[in-house]
């Protein structure tokens, strides 16, 4: 649907945008290797999440050692099974990140996550997400994470973000049209979806 803005899909650390500059901050200490507690990206769906626990999981492994090239073991919530455990278990060997997206779809396994972040503490480290707040999470499994909420793109960030896919595709619009055009949405903050089909429907109209 957001055909040409798919082309911006972030693909590295720099890439990725925040309103809000401590979640890049605190996600730093991550990817330099500084840092290794399990990390919790919680917020509202379409604020880039997944795709956020994908970069930085890469960036960790890069991290370590490794003589070879591997990828992180990522899961979704939704398709936990009884294997899901065992592949877990095992994956330590070749990586040292786990990513498991919409973590409150685990419904009766997440005391079962916490033992897992326990044993392996010293090894490796989990990247949950979840759209829902962390109160509707096990406590003891949010306990354990180092909590970053991820917002929706304030205004002016979306502008920014705008405005730069525009000055790269050489389309001139002023900047009055372009928060015209965004203000006119009428709400303080937008997903990446609704950025997309912003960036969509200019590039379609020059
Ligand atoms: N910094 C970014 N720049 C451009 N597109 C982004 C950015 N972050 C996320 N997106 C895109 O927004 C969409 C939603 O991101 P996703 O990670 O699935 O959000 P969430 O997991 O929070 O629901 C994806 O298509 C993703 O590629
Ligand atoms: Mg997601």
């Amino acid at each position: 649907m957001i055909k040409q803005f798919n082309a911006y899909k972030p693909k590295c650390f720099d890439d990725l945008v925040f309103s809000n500059p401590i979640v890049k901050a605190k996600l730093k200490g991550y990817t330099e290797g500084k840092k290794q507690k399990s990390i919790l990206l919680w917020g509202e769906p379409g604020t880039g999440k997944s795709v956020t626990a994908k970069i930085v999981a890469n960036d960790m492994i890069k991290h370590e050692d490794t003589l070879f090239e591997s990828q992180p073991l990522v899961i979704n919530g939704y398709s936990w099974s009884e294997q899901t455990r065992s592949k877990i278990e095992n994956v330590w060997s070749y990586s040292n990140v786990v990513v498991i997206d919409e973590v409150d779809e685990i419904k009766g396994k997440q005391a079962l996550l916490t033992d897992l972040i326990d044993q392996y503490e010293n090894i490796g480290t989990f990247i949950f997400t979840t759209n829902k707040k962390p109160t509707y999470l096990l406590a003891r499994l949010v306990d354990r994470c180092d909590t970053i909420k991820v917002d929706a793109l304030d205004t002016e960030n979306a502008f920014r973000v705008v405005r730069k896919i525009l000055d790269e595709n050489k389309i001139k619009r002023t900047d009055d049209s372009i928060k015209f055009m965004i203000d006119k949405l009428s709400i303080k903050s937008l997903s990446w979806l609704q950025v997309g089909i912003l960036v969509d429907d200019i590039l379609a109209r020059s």
